[in-house]
């Protein structure tokens, strides 16, 4: 079968190839599943880099998600079957032809929701949904602010504002993509790169202040919002997409009483109890099953093509994620 490998950590452009590796089997309790649909996430290109929260063992596949469908059942494994699409819940290696699971972490895909969304089921919207609903219990008629908002996960984020009836401040680069999403539902847009995110937040939020912000850029974009916090405000940190440390302004934080933690999709799924994830996984399948969440999608690359795939991945100004299918 095809394989996307690396021997090395390293720029994924240099050290990425397909290769022809053997087919796993299913051993008991186990699923080969024929993965469909994969998307290109940040954290799969940074665990290429050799910079992220958890490495592989070298050489590797990248490939922290993915949907496809049941190829073959090892022994012992009768709630399941032939053709049956699945998402493997937490199995790495996911940029191949075919990936073995345990039979328990396979979710069945419900039929109204595509392989597109079902590829995308865990990183994103997982995040986006336990850092609003769950960390940060945003209410309804509340604001959040969140940067990197024109990202597939800032675009989920919208989604999941508009079902649950809180209002966003979307912090964005570039101008350009003020007006689309805006038409996606964002509130408020604030352009880093002609308005300043404290004074912009004072503004929106008046004397109450930001309460609740999460932030994937860091460098200077992430210390203005800490700035922009008003009284007890908190402010969860998912990604440095600038690579940049935070400048941050401690004198703010002491008389703002403000908190400022970080969240790790890794971490919730290594400690949340089964039962809780099951709960969650169920409450996202429903939200996708009626097209309340749906990530999107920009393009779709085959495996093959990996390198190109990567190349279109990195490009700025998206509007979705790229996957490789087949
Ligand atoms: N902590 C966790 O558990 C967890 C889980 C999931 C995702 N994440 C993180 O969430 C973030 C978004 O992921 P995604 O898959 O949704 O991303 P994505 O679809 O690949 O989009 C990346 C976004 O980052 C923006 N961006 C890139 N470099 C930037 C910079 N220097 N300054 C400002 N904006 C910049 C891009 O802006 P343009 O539109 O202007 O190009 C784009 O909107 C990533 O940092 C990812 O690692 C974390």
């Amino acid at each position: 079968m095809q394989s996307v490998r690396f021997q090395e950590f390293g720029s994924p452009a240099e050290v990425l190839r397909v290769e022809e590796v053997e087919k796993p089997s299913a051993g008991a309790g186990q699923v080969l599943v024929k993965l469909r649909a994969r998307p290109i996430n940040p954290s799969d290109l940074l665990t290429v880099q050799g910079i992220y929260g958890s490495l592989p063992e070298l050489p590797a596949t990248p490939g922290l998600e993915g949907m496809g469908e049941v190829a073959e059942l090892g022994e012992g494994v009768k709630h399941l079957r032939a053709g049956q699409r699945v998402i493997p819940l937490g199995v790495s290696g996911t940029w191949a032809e075919y990936v073995v699971a345990p039979a328990a972490r396979l979710i069945p895909v419900p039929d109204p929701v595509s392989d597109q969304t079902a590829a995308q089921f865990v990183v994103n919207p997982l995040t986006a949904w336990l850092m609003t609903v769950e960390e940060l219990a945003v209410q309804p008629g509340e604001w959040l602010l969140q940067t990197a908002a024109g990202s597939t996960l800032g675009r989920v984020v919208l989604q999941i504002a508009k079902q649950r009836g809180f209002k966003t401040i979307n912090v964005v680069r570039r101008r350009q993509q003020a007006e689309e999403l805006k038409t996606l539902g964002a509130d408020e847009v604030i352009c880093t790169d002609e308005e300043d995110i404290p004074e912009r937040v004072r503004e929106i939020t008046g004397r109450e202040g930001l309460q609740k912000a999460i932030e994937a850029v860091g460098g200077e974009t992430g210390a203005a919002v800490v700035d922009a916090l008003g009284r007890g405000g908190v402010m969860l940190v998912y990604g440095r997409l600038s690579g940049e440390p935070m400048p941050v302004d401690g004198g703010r934080m002491i008389f703002t009483s403000s908190t400022v933690r970080g969240f790790w999709l890794g971490e919730w799924m290594r400690a949340a109890p089964p039962e809780r994830q099951q709960a969650v996984t169920g409450e996202m399948l429903r939200a996708m099953a009626t097209q309340e969440i749906v990530p999107p999608v920009e393009a779709e690359y085959p495996l093959s093509e990996i390198l190109a795939a990567v190349e279109h991945s990195e490009r700025p100004g998206r509007s979705g994620k790229v996957l490789l299918v087949g």
